[in-house]
């Protein structure tokens, strides 16, 4: 089985993802938002790329609601912003999330050929590798980046995934799988690494230190969303059999 990682959404290509399994990280804060909200009831989130759709998008649902930020800050007129920790209200329950965000969003999309889809981050990080073992395929983990450009956040996520993965069969890792790799064991508190990322400092400046501690919680859920038609829904919750205690 070979990993591989792309650094940001504009790089991916449906060559790229056709015949494996995609892992869309987006670990500040789109993947772990989508994760908590998953866990906390909700029953889909629908990522769009535009304010505009998601206007639109949210008339063909029930129990709609519509979350998202542009600059890191709610869009006005929107229910929700993209902090998870809004995503733990019990009114999220039973609800259908119409999601915008600036890089996470388009990261899900841009990998739409994939030939599963899943979505990770640090909350889920084992749940999310023992599934994509599970699903057999190539994997190749699509980290959304910061506006095309790569991001220190989601690319220690991508080796926390792989570590995990390590524990569950031989594997052929790609260069950047293997930096990825040697990172995270590098680093085990995994916040002085982050801490340096240029979107770390930009949430601290915003104030969101709160969300960017619930995002560095490794392993709190064990649901793996999946990408399918163009609506995420949960999978059921997973671990390998070989990592329950
Ligand atoms: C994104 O999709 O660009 C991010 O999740 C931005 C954010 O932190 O809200």
């Amino acid at each position: 089985m070979r990993i591989d990682i792309i650094i940001s959404a504009e790089q991916v290509n449906s060559d790229q993802v056709k015949t494996n399994t995609v892992i869309v990280v987006d670990t500040l804060r789109a993947t772990s938002t989508i994760i908590t909200a998953l866990s906390n009831g909700a029953k889909s989130v629908v990522p769009v790329a535009t304010v505009e759709e998601a206007l639109h998008i949210r008339k063909q649902y029930e129990h709609a609601v519509l979350g998202g930020e542009r600059r890191s800050v709610k869009i006005e007129g929107f229910d929700y912003s993209n902090s998870p920790r809004e995503y733990t209200n019990i009114e999220i329950h039973g609800t259908n999330i119409i999601l915008t965000t600036t890089n996470g969003t388009k990261a899900i999309s841009r990998s739409r050929e994939g030939k599963r889809i899943l979505i990770g981050a640090l909350l889920n990080a084992k749940a999310v590798a023992g599934k994509a073992f599970e699903c057999g395929d190539d994997i190749v983990i699509v980290n959304a980046g910061t506006n095309g450009r790569f991001s220190m956040d989601d690319f220690i996520t991508g080796g926390a995934i792989i570590s995990e993965l390590m524990d569950l069969g031989p594997l052929e890792l790609s260069d950047i799988a293997k930096t990825a790799l040697l990172i995270y064991r590098s680093y085990k508190d995994i916040r002085s690494y982050i801490k340096e990322a240029a979107h770390y400092k930009s949430l601290e400046e915003l104030g969101l230190q709160e969300d960017i501690d619930f995002c560095l919680q490794k392993d709190i859920f064990d649901i793996v969303p999946e990408y399918s038609d163009g609506v995420i829904k949960t999978g059921t919750a997973h671990l390998p059999e070989k990592l329950v205690i």
